[in-house]
């Protein structure tokens, strides 16, 4: 099973505020929900909660929410204790991809692991203000890159921005 993150970044590595995004990117959105669908999602339990309760669990995907809550529930969605077993859950459906769809905890921990095979990362041209951080230099060294295009801020995309495509070189 392939393990790819999928992030959009800000200039100064923040990701997040307050629990929400910090941007409106319409296009990058539909990038998400066409990139993922069909496939299986890993969120962290904040993340998670932090989809609007109407789109979640998000729909045609397996959604996987990590907590240490062993109580936790999450309607709809499979609740699990680690990222290994997030992994093995995933795994175990039979799916080719699983997409680790943050947030920033669960980013962090699962480069650390090492067995994440590819960053679809979108680098937003802007430097708003978070509490919420990717390590851009992550991606720095080791990874190949390919770009899957520029988009220039209008009223669909509040800040210009370009995905691009890490895999390990
Ligand atoms: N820009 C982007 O692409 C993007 C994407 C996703 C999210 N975000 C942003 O990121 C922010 C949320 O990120 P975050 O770092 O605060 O939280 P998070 O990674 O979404 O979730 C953290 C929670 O996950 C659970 N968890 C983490 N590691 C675990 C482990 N090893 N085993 C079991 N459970 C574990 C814990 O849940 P419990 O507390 O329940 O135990 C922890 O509190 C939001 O602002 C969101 O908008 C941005």
């Amino acid at each position: 099973m392939r393990i790819s993150i999928i992030v959009a970044v800000a200039a100064n590595g923040v990701i997040g505020r307050d629990n929400d995004l910090v941007w409106r990117l319409r296009d990058d959105m539909k990038f998400f929900s066409e990139t993922t669908r069909g496939h299986v999602v890993i969120t962290g339990r904040k993340n998670y909660e932090s989809i609007p309760e109407k789109f979640r669990p998000l729909p045609h995907r397996t959604n996987i929410v990590v907590t240490r809550n062993a109580a936790y529930e999450a309607p709809g969605a499979q609740v699990v204790h680690s990222l290994e077993a997030a992994l093995e859950v995933a795994s175990a459906t039979g799916a080719a991809e699983a997409f680790i769809i943050g947030g920033g905890e669960i980013y962090r921990q699962s480069l650390e692991r090492g067995n994440v095979d590819r960053v679809l990362l979108t680098h937003v041209e802007a430097e708003p203000e978070g509490d919420t951080f990717f390590d851009l230099t992550v991606v720095s060294a080791g990874w190949n890159r390919s770009s899957h295009g520029r988009s220039e801020a209008d009223d669909r995309n509040q800040y210009a921005f370009e995905i691009a495509e890490y895999t390990r070189s």
